[in-house]
């Protein structure tokens, strides 16, 4: 049985094929390259497609060739302001591109599927911690095109005898304790590298979006999970659907919410360095809070998380950027 990983030489795809590999699968890579890069898996003997998901061809001959029995889909855009400014990039590839997955997989028997979704799903959210069934009401696209995949996942599987498992991740940060693999994004845009960078000294300061939010210091509270964390939760739900449970969704988080000034803080400590920081307005399409209750995963994937502390997330993404400074390129 082999999986098929969609978006895997990104972020989070590239972690999870690492930790796919050391639990012994087999795994066939597929990626553009549109934001990944190559290098992420080239410590790894695997097979590697460079293709997009809108070929519904090609992955159907790759699920064949391959006897692909499972695909985890990373594939997607995922920068919430991009998405504000050219929301039919997003519906095209994360919808049409989910689609064209979904129709493989219907031609040509492939029968479970993990997918990555998110917490914009839920907008402002009414309840804090997050539950699953919280109302969805994403206030931007590239939620809205998340939504709209988990719609249609809820409406082929059911039809076509297949199963599926969203993963509602809350914010995917840290690097691999011992592979050379960490975050890296062109352009970048997520906080906690953009930290680092700073901390490096290749920015002069971090802008901090907006200081008016109703939280406790007045800056955007999230909920930071371990990628690693993130990868050992793709691999239970893998098993969960292989073993014939019901399709199913879960949020992952680690339950605990850090505001934009106290991940500078704890940055500022684990590096030593002093990060300079200045307010800036808001960024368009920001949730004040996001903080994930993630009872539902550990109770029925049986998941725990083991690197999530902010410390551990911020020393082990600060080893990859002194390491790398310059990303994959370096
Ligand atoms: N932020 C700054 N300055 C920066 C960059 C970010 O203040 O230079 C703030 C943002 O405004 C936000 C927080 O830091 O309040 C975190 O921003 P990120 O861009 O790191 O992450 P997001 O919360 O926007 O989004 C991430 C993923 C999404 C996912 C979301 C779920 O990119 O895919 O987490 O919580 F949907």
């Amino acid at each position: 049985m082999t999986i098929l990983v969609l978006g895997a030489a990104g972020y989070i795809g590239s972690h999870a094929v690492h930790y796919l590999i050391s639990h012994g699968e087999s795994v066939v890579a597929y990626d553009n390259l549109s934001a990944g890069f190559s290098e992420s898996l080239k410590a790894l003997d695997i097979v590697f497609v460079e293709a997009d998901i809108r070929d519904t061809q090609l992955l159907e001959s790759t699920i064949k060739e391959h006897n692909v029995d499972s695909i985890i889909h990373f594939a997607a855009h995922i920068e919430v302001g991009e998405s504000v400014q050219d929301p039919i990039k997003y519906y095209d590839n994360n919808v049409t591109g989910s689609l064209s997955v979904l129709r493989a997989m219907r031609n040509t028997g492939c029968k479970h599927i993990v997918f990555s979704s998110t917490a914009a799903i839920f907008g402002n959210p009414s309840i804090t911690p997050i539950p699953e069934d919280a109302p969805t009401i994403p206030i931007n696209p590239y939620g809205q095109s998340k939504l709209m995949v988990e719609q249609l996942l809820k409406s082929v599987c059911g039809i076509h005898d297949m199963t599926y498992v969203a993963l509602r991740y809350f914010n995917a940060s840290g690097a691999h304790p011992f592979a050379s693999i960490g975050e890296s994004h062109s352009p970048e845009t997520h906080l906690v590298p953009l930290v680092l960078q700073v901390a490096l000294g290749q920015r002069p300061h971090i802008k901090m979006f907006g200081s008016d939010y109703n939280t406790r210091d007045g800056t955007c509270v999230r909920d930071y999970i371990h990628v690693m964390d993130l990868a050992s939760a793709h691999y239970k739900a893998l098993l969960y659907l292989r073993e014939g449970n019901p399709s199913n969704y879960f949020n992952l988080g680690s339950g605990v919410g850090y505001s934009v000034k106290e991940v500078i803080e704890a940055a500022r400590k684990v590096t030593g360095c002093e990060i300079p920081c200045v307010e800036a307005p808001r960024r368009a399409g920001d949730p004040d809070t996001l903080i994930a209750d993630s009872k539902k995963a550990e109770e029925i994937l049986g998941w725990k998380r083991d690197h999530s502390e902010l410390e551990e997330i911020i020393s082990t993404a600060w080893r990859w950027h002194k390491e790398h400074p310059n990303g994959f390129n370096s």
